[in-house]
């Protein structure tokens, strides 16, 4: 498939400066996660940005205005009507001053009223004053991101142009665990460097979660994936700008910000889904732990235990292989494989990627604890077919989010580095 030639970028404020850094107007809202917003703060300094800070009243609560002037050497604003603040810079020359404004963390009343263009403090004023490139690290209980209202008001600030930064999952202050927790600061950091036109043009279709194979109307085979790793993968494609299909088993997890989300159940649904969707798409990604096998034929009624019998009998079929069929087709996009393994990463890795016919294969290691099925974190070996043996790259144990980014970065990168085929 042929691509463009040469990566597009979308051009910011700062690249004109070369050497500088940016304007950031850093906004923070009430949330826990307020304590990281200091030491976010003060990366941004180190990192060469002029940094003023905002802070709603809530914020207030969880951190002090001096903490942050303190470590930025402004004065901090956190009112609209306070007239010897507005003497100096008033909020409109504030908004224009921005080349940059960073809400973190944003919680689920703030992005409400942004999602709704309020202007009834002085951070959403300035929000809704300002041209300046508008990315936001949510933070908030797990529920409360789940909650289809706040899924509606993420996916409308996509929509309206706003970068959403994570959340990551894990453990939260109020005991709970799930997606909400802010991404580190360091994590924040780095994503303001990822280009949001690096994959601009591009369509990227992923398949996440397990598969469901039908025994009876009551069971299935099936396995722990969580969708966790194939979600952040979406979510990563979806801030670099690419289009994103993403193809779901049976998960429970909210739909990343400006991702279009096909459920299925079956390793057939999904192969049949993956096809259709593949069709002039420039990379897929198969993270998804598709059933190899299903019944062969599912009982029509819930199967009765029978008396006097002490095992039971499974006749399984095979179920096509997603992946390598994709990688097969005739207009075939750049083809990414996950590979689950207890041992030997690099060599089952390098037999995949020959016998499903892959570009790039990411290998994790599903036998460490903390990593891989079901876990926040993981880690993983990539490996490219067009490479030498030497060719690989080790990927750390890290939030899911942050090695997602990396992969689908490099998958961007290899894929318009290749000859169009
Ligand atoms: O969902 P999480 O809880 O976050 O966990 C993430 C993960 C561990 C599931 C993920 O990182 C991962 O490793 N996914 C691939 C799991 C797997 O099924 O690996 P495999 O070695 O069996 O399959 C190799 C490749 O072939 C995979 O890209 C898989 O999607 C694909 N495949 C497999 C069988 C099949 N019938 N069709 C396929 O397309």
């Amino acid at each position: 498939m042929s691509l463009s030639p040469g990566r597009r970028k979308a051009s910011r404020p700062g690249e004109d400066r070369p050497g500088e850094g940016r304007r950031i107007l850093l906004g923070i809202s009430a949330g826990i996660a307020a304590y990281k917003s200091a030491q976010l703060a003060r990366l941004l300094k180190q990192a060469g940005h002029e940094v003023r800070v905002v802070m709603t009243e809530g914020a207030q609560a969880f951190i002090t205005p001096l903490t942050l002037q303190a470590l930025t050497g402004e004065a901090v604003r956190t009112s609209l009507l306070d007239p010897e603040a507005e003497a100096g810079m008033g909020h409109i020359e504030l908004a224009r001053w921005a080349e940059l404004i960073l809400v973190a963390p944003a919680t689920a009343d703030l992005m409400a009223r942004l999602a709704h263009g309020h202007a009834d403090d002085l951070l959403t004023t300035l929000c809704l004053a300002s041209d300046a490139e508008k990315v936001m690290a949510p933070a908030m209980n797990q529920a409360m991101w789940r909650q289809p209202a706040t899924v509606r008001n993420a996916r409308r600030l996509a929509e309206d142009g706003w970068r959403l930064l994570g959340p990551d999952s894990g453990d939260q202050a109020c005991g709970d665990v799930g997606p909400g927790r802010m991404l580190e600061p360091e994590a924040i950091l780095a994503a303001l460097d990822d280009t949001p036109g690096d994959a601009a043009g591009l369509t990227v279709v992923i398949t996440a979660g397990p598969t469901r194979e039908p025994l009876d109307p009551v069971r299935y085979l099936s396995n722990h994936s969580s969708g966790k790793m194939g979600f952040a993968l979406a979510a990563a494609a979806a801030t670099l700008g690419a289009r994103v299909l993403l193809i779901s088993g049976p998960v429970a997890l909210p739909t990343p910000a400006g991702v279009e989300r096909h459920d299925v159940e079956s390793a057939r649904e999904m192969h049949d889904a993956a096809h259709r969707l593949a069709q002039g798409c420039h990379l897929f990604i198969g993270c998804a732990a598709v059933a190899d096998y299903r019944a062969e034929t599912p009982a029509e009624h819930k199967m009765k235990k029978r008396e006097g019998e002490h095992t039971l009998t499974l006749r399984l079929v095979k179920n096509p292989d997603i992946i390598a069929s994709i990688a097969a087709r005739e207009d075939r996009p750049y083809v990414v494989g996950f590979a689950a393994e207890t041992r030997d990463l690099e060599a089952y890795a390098r037999d995949k990627l020959a016998r499903k016919g892959l570009d790039m294969v990411v290998a994790n290691d599903v036998s460490r604890a903390g990593l891989g099925f079901g876990a926040d974190d993981n880690a993983a070996l990539l490996v490219w077919r067009e490479a030498g043996a030497t060719d690989q790259r080790t990927l750390p144990p890290q939030p899911k989010s942050q090695l997602a980014m990396a992969v689908v970065r490099q998958a961007i990168d290899r894929l318009r580095a290749a000859p169009p085929s």
